[in-house]
């Protein structure tokens, strides 16, 4: 069994002001990730009549991105390439203090503890993020050539889970890491050609309305990102951002 102390970010709503509040968790094992040590921690908080502390999640295997939080001044924790909810107590000693914030961003506004909106990135998305041609039924997987290069770049793009750590590892909150990972995945695959530059240009414009900041090349994103991705999909977009000046935008 381990002892911890937490110190955890309370606070009621958005309007609310917010401090940490320290607790002790005991009766936490190593094998428990760490959502399920603070499942723990909410059992023990409900059974005293207190509110338990809020924090999202869904999947808890790493693919949906709604887990994310700051443990330790990290987005998701120390722990590279793994999301809050695949982060393990063994990863820890017994007898650490661990502070647990909410991700800061102008662009995440905290909804309750834990919980910050990141409806920024829905919003993005909706401006551009898939295809609206109608293809019909899906085709077999070989009628449409891809080169190997593009398919495994693309791939690779589409991995963002829209978690949102990138933003809260970014000095300047910048949003361009998930964005370009969403722009870079269509951009690589011929389905994504059609409305290539009129996607850039929406999805770029709701990203700067959103209250993100600018990329400064400082690479926090992408090392803080759980999914690996690479840095270069914030050139591709910016590529692609230049070409389609070049292009009539849409009314
Ligand atoms: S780019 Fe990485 S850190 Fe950013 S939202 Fe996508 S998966 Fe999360
Ligand atoms: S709960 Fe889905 S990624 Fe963590």
């Amino acid at each position: 069994m381990m002892q911890l102390t937490l110190k955890v970010w309370r606070q009621a709503d958005a309007e609310s002001k917010g401090k940490l509040v320290t607790y002790q968790a005991t009766d936490v094992t190593p094998e428990m990730s760490f959502l399920e040590m603070l499942d723990v921690v909410n059992e023990g908080l409900e059974a005293a009549g207190e509110e338990p502390i809020a924090f999202e999640s869904d999947c808890r295997e790493g693919i949906c991105g709604s887990c994310g939080c700051m443990i330790n001044g990290r987005p998701h924790g120390h722990v590279p390439r793994t999301t809050t909810c695949q982060l393990h107590m063994r990863e820890f000693s017994d007898g650490d203090t661990i502070t647990i914030e909410p991700f800061r961003a102008k662009g995440f506004p905290v909804v309750r503890d834990l919980i910050v909106d990141r409806s920024s990135f829905d919003r993005i998305v909706h401006k551009g993020g898939y295809i609206s041609i109608r293809t019909g039924s899906a085709p077999d997987a070989h009628s449409v050539a891809v080169n190997k290069g593009e398919a495994d770049r693309a791939f690779d793009a589409a991995a963002c889970i829209g978690c949102g750590a990138c933003v809260a590892a970014c000095p300047n909150a910048a949003a361009m890491l998930f964005t370009g990972a969403k722009i870079t995945h269509l951009a690589r695959l011929p389905q994504g050609q059609p409305e290539r530059f009129e996607r850039v240009q929406a999805m770029t414009d709701q990203m700067d309305s959103e209250g993100f900041g600018h990329c400064t090349n400082t690479g926090a994103c992408s090392n803080a990102c759980p999914k690996g991705i690479n840095l270069d999909v914030i050139g591709h977009m910016n590529a692609d951002l230049l070409r389609s000046q070049f292009k009539s935008r849409k009314p």
